[in-house]
């Protein structure tokens, strides 16, 4: 299947089909110096896969894990670049989850002050929504994604097959963000999650949760306004992350639940323990609160946060810092009632 994503400027295409990682010399031109970002979690085996069809290619094995979001990281990559002389019309791949997309999109976007970049993502996560929107980044003085650039991806190749190595926690985490998606704006997707095998259905929950994101960055590709709301439950989210061990996407989980009606918080704690997720991190509110004022998202005297009514709608709301205190208060102590009766 191929999906388009039709923007003013730099459109470009997914291709969503079962082992398209053995094809992507079909996708992409690997006649030219490619770069390929990958980390040493991913199984060697889709390495080899790609490697056998760029020539010449280079490889640059990051660690696993967020940490890998750093300049060091970045620096080290671009050395790669300039010492082996590439070219703004040579390419970088990442083949890998948002972390290795992230970085590699950031040494995309600002070496040679941007060359072609091709994300074939290998988690959930990455597949369902950080492969594409073209927000790139690293991470510094302990603030998530705080440099980084908009960067659209040449082309997203996503091979569903490959999650079959992810693990479970992995698969859950990356699933928070199509259930996100679907609480926001598709009930239908949320009950496709919620009422059927997850493994069966993988492709059309990729697929959904894309159509969503697409539609999303199609209107807005800066986040002026629309795109906002695929920061559902990031606000707390990323005050639970930089706090804690819990993956990005067991964070944003956690994080929907302050922001929602109660009877949307009441199917959300349903949905998260199905799939084994946190409902609750041990932080307290005066600790999620001083992680969000020193998060970007947070402008002046007001942050604005995204809140579900019902499931598929969403509004952008404003809140003083005080108001929005007051409701990080009100609905940690309602998540705790709820949580007492499960
Ligand atoms: N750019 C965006 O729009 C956007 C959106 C959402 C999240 N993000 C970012 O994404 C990052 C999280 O990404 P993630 O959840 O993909 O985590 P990740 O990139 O850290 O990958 C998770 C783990 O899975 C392993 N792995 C990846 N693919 C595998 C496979 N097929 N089989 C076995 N193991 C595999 C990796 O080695 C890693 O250990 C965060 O940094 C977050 O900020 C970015």
């Amino acid at each position: 299947m191929i999906i388009p994503v039709n923007l003013a400027q730099d459109s470009y295409e997914i291709l969503l089909e079962d082992n398209a990682l053995a094809n992507i010399n079909q996708a992409i031109n690997v006649k030219r110096k490619i770069l390929l970002v990958t980390d040493d979690g991913i199984p060697k085996q889709y390495v080899d896969k790609v490697m056998q069809q760029c020539d010449p290619v280079f490889l640059a094995i990051v660690k696993q894990g967020e940490a890998s979001k750093s300049f060091a990281e970045y620096k080290s990559l671009l050395k790669l670049l300039v010492k082996n002389q590439f070219t703004r019309s040579d390419a970088i791949i990442a083949l890998g989850g948002g972390v290795v997309g992230d970085l590699a999109g950031f040494v995309a976007a600002s070496y040679m002050r941007g060359i072609d970049f091709y994300n074939i993502p290998t988690t959930l996560l990455a597949q369902v929504d950080s492969s594409v929107g073209g927000k790139t980044a690293i991470d510094f003085c302990n603030l998530k994604n705080i440099v980084g650039a908009f960067h659209q991806p040449k082309k997203v190749i996503i091979d569903p097959l490959v999650l079959e190595t992810l693990s479970r926690r992995e698969t859950n985490a990356g699933l928070v963000e199509a259930i996100k998606m679907a609480a926001t704006s598709d009930a239908n997707l949320f009950d496709l999650i919620k009422n059927n095998p997850l493994k069966e259905n993988i492709k059309q929950i990729i697929a959904d949760s894309l159509a969503i994101k697409i539609d999303i960055v199609q209107n807005d590709v800066k986040e002026k306004n629309l795109r906002k709301v695929l920061n559902f439950g990031h606000t707390v989210g990323h005050a639970i992350e930089v706090q804690s061990n819990y993956l990005h996407g067991e964070c944003i989980g956690m994080g929907m639940l302050y922001f929602c009606s109660d009877q949307v918080r009441t199917k959300l704690i349903e949905i998260l323990k199905q799939f084994n997720l946190p409902l609750k991190s041990n932080l307290s509110v005066d600790k999620i609160f001083s992680a969000i004022l020193h998060d970007k998202k947070t402008s002046g005297d007001e942050i604005t946060i995204v809140y579900v009514p019902e499931i598929g709608s969403y509004q952008l709301i404003d809140l003083t810092l005080d108001e929005c205190k007051a409701k990080l208060e009100e609905s940690q102590q309602k998540i705790a009632s709820l949580l007492q009766n499960i």
